[in-house]
């Protein structure tokens, strides 16, 4: 039975607004690679390590809903062929000379929550990006997206990069959220002011909430500056991408979430899990590896003279 997240900030928002949600869980990445199909389409080499989650029919080139339906999704919903990705998060126990990925408790995309009321279903073929990968600061960030991170259920102060300074008693939690406008049209998107602007549709908003778990990572904990950081750098740069795979039919479904009722309400294959194991599409490129993700981008970053003598032994 999903719960909702019990910190001030959504009992705040729940006092105002108090529409019903859907949320669907994903247990792990299925995959961790240095490829971004929505910033670097159609590039190897150019994007820093994700960690993927739900369709396994993503590549360098995924462009379209239909081509994620095809796939294998790891979301426990059979009908959510969604593709979802964040920066993979990263921990040393050594100091900083070697960087692993850090364990997970479970991914979750809520759909709707706290939201007021969603018009269109989330269209086909749509694609969201939440947050700045390129921030270096906490001024950096795009206020909307409210990329946070914390301990679950846990008030705890941040450090210099915006990780918990010392060690949660559950899960480090990372929240994300999402543009809920959208012009159906053009499928360009933009978060709402109270309204969504002229020529915009709302839609239900997607929110990540990511339960990492550093408890077997780093069984010592931490106090001060958190041994971590995200593959884009700290905290700041954190951000979240996503392809709509959800079939029509259930994204159409998701609409029944706007009843004006705070609680959990299922979309058509909740709780179904596809009878299939997803895997890489082009495992021949590309890699999992968090020190040759980042030879492979200063590679990229040569410059001319660099390219040319590459491309000559390729
Ligand atoms: C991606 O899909 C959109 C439809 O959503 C289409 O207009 C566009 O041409 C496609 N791009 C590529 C590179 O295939």
């Amino acid at each position: 039975m999903p719960s909702i997240l019990l910190n001030a900030a959504a009992v705040g928002f729940f006092a105002q607004a108090a529409y019903a949600y859907t949320q669907v869980n994903v247990a792990s990445p299925f995959m961790r690679k240095n490829i971004d199909p929505i910033v670097f389409p159609g590039q190897y080499d150019k994007s820093h390590l994700h960690s993927f989650f739900g369709s396994d029919a993503v590549t360098i080139n995924t462009n379209t809903s239909a081509e994620l339906q095809a796939g294998c999704t790891n979301a426990q919903n059979v009908n959510d062929l969604s593709v979802y990705w964040v920066p993979t998060p990263l921990f040393t126990a050594d100091g900083g000379t070697t960087w692993e990925p850090v364990g997970i408790s479970r991914f979750s995309a809520y759909y709707n929550l706290g939201e007021s009321e969603a018009e269109v279903a989330i269209p086909q073929n749509l694609k969201l990006v939440a947050g700045v990968a390129t921030a270096t600061t906490k001024e950096g960030m795009d206020a909307s997206a409210k990329a946070t991170w914390g301990c679950e259920s846990q008030d705890v102060a941040l450090d210099s990069n915006g990780f918990p300074s010392s060690t949660c008693n559950t899960h480090v939690q990372q929240l994300l959220y999402f543009p809920q406008c959208v012009n159906t049209e053009t499928l360009e998107t933009a978060y709402a002011d109270r309204t969504c602007p002229d020529g915009f549709k709302r839609m239900p908003q997607l929110r990540f909430s990511i339960r990492w778990d550093l408890r077997k990572n780093l069984p010592n904990g931490w106090s001060g500056e958190a041994p971590v950081k995200l593959a884009c750098g700290p905290a700041w740069c954190s951000h979240g991408d996503f392809i709509n795979g959800w079939t029509e039919e259930a994204a159409t479904d998701m609409l029944k979430t706007t009843v004006e009722k705070q609680k959990y309400i299922s979309v058509i294959g909740d709780g179904e899990t596809a009878d299939c194991t997803p895997a890489d599409p082009d495992p021949d490129h590309g890699t999992s590896d968090y020190a040759e993700s980042v030879a492979a981008m200063s590679k990229r970053s040569v410059g001319s003279w660099g390219w040319k003598s590459r491309s000559r032994f390729m």
